[in-house]
């Protein structure tokens, strides 16, 4: 059934933005920050669902690995959306992954889409879906209660305090069909916030910020990759929803980092340091996650061995991303 509306929605659907490709797939889908940790990921997800999957990207060389990806590169500033809205007159959804803490970015984002929207999309046109991405920090710092999705947010970590209105400005929006994913710490690939402690670990001295007895919300860059493809899918029922992107589990940070000396052969034993900064506060942060929403909306299941586990494969993984 979903095969056949698939079918027919590709034969029915309008003229490419660009003429140089020929449109042959679902939702078109414009992701921004293609070629970054969580980006080029989803991107490709995307892809092998079947969707036309635009990719934002700054450079030229970027835009060519995305090409080899099958998805269409628009090389431009995310900051300078002038260059590129024009594409958003016949998408069907926004994924915003910029990532970093840039606050000013994601409002002025969010803004410039919903003020060009009446002039780009006829009236009356389907709502433009816009998933912002989050983070699990926002939960802040909790060692003893479990929360999930939809637990009011009482103390963000000091870093993202300013990201739970941003949360709200997207799914209260009604220009848009604002979703909001946060992602929890991820693992994998290349290692993202991680790489750091996995190069220190290879240069022999294991170690994080924080205090022992701390756990680690987790999600690996390609199960958080199909969350994003479900909640693109099914935009239409799960708008103005906020998803926990966490495995069923957390996972003490004492365990990983003895994993982690283990797997990089540090003599050294694993030792925790006083956070330098508010980055480094929000990395050593525990909240014990528990979310439900995105396995009872998307039917969403992490399906990644967890980081103690699988350290040996992702050391090795992160190792093989430096050479
Ligand atoms: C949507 O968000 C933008 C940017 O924050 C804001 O300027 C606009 O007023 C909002 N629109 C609605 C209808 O909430
Ligand atoms: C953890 O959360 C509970 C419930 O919100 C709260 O009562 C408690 O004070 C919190 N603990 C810390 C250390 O913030």
């Amino acid at each position: 059934m979903e095969r056949i509306a698939r079918t027919l929605r590709s034969e029915l659907t309008v003229a490419p933005y660009n003429d140089s490709y020929v449109y042959c797939a679902d939702m078109k889908v414009l992701v921004i920050g293609a070629s970054g940790f969580i980006g080029l990921p989803t991107a490709q997800a995307l892809v092998r669902a079947g969707h036309y999957v635009i990719g934002l990207t700054r450079t030229q060389a970027k835009a060519k690995l995305l090409a080899a990806e099958e998805i269409v590169p628009l090389i431009g500033e995310v900051d300078k959306p002038e260059e590129w809205i024009k594409v958003i007159a016949d998408l069907d959804a926004i994924i915003e992954i910029v990532g970093g803490t840039a606050k000013q970015l994601v409002s002025q984002t969010l803004e410039f889409v919903t003020k060009v929207t009446p002039e780009l999309r006829p009236a009356g046109a389907p709502k433009l879906t816009y998933i912002y991405t989050s983070g699990t920090w926002v939960h802040g710092e909790n060692r003893t209660d479990i929360v999930t999705d939809t637990t009011p947010l009482r103390s963000p970590a000091q870093l993202v305090a300013w990201r739970p209105a941003c949360e709200q400005a997207v799914v209260k929006n009604t220009t848009v069909n604002g979703i909001v994913i946060r992602p929890a710490l991820l693992y994998g690939r290349a290692g993202s916030l991680l790489a750091p402690f996995f190069k220190s670990a290879s240069e022999g001295k294991v170690w994080y910020p924080g205090t022992p007895g701390g756990r680690f919300a987790l999600v690996h860059c390609d199960d958080l990759a199909d969350l994003y493809v479900r909640a693109v899918e099914r935009s239409s029922l799960v708008a103005g929803q906020i998803f926990d992107a966490a495995n069923d589990f957390t996972e003490s940070v004492d365990d990983v980092l003895n994993a982690l000396a283990k797997a990089s052969g540090a003599t050294s034993p694993p030792e925790y340091r006083e956070p330098a900064n508010l980055y480094e506060v929000a990395l050593g942060t525990t909240h014990l996650i528990r979310p439900y929403l995105a396995r009872s909306l998307l039917g969403w299941r992490p399906s990644k061995p967890g980081l103690v586990d699988g350290m040996p494969i992702y050391y090795a993984a992160w190792k093989a991303t430096q050479e």
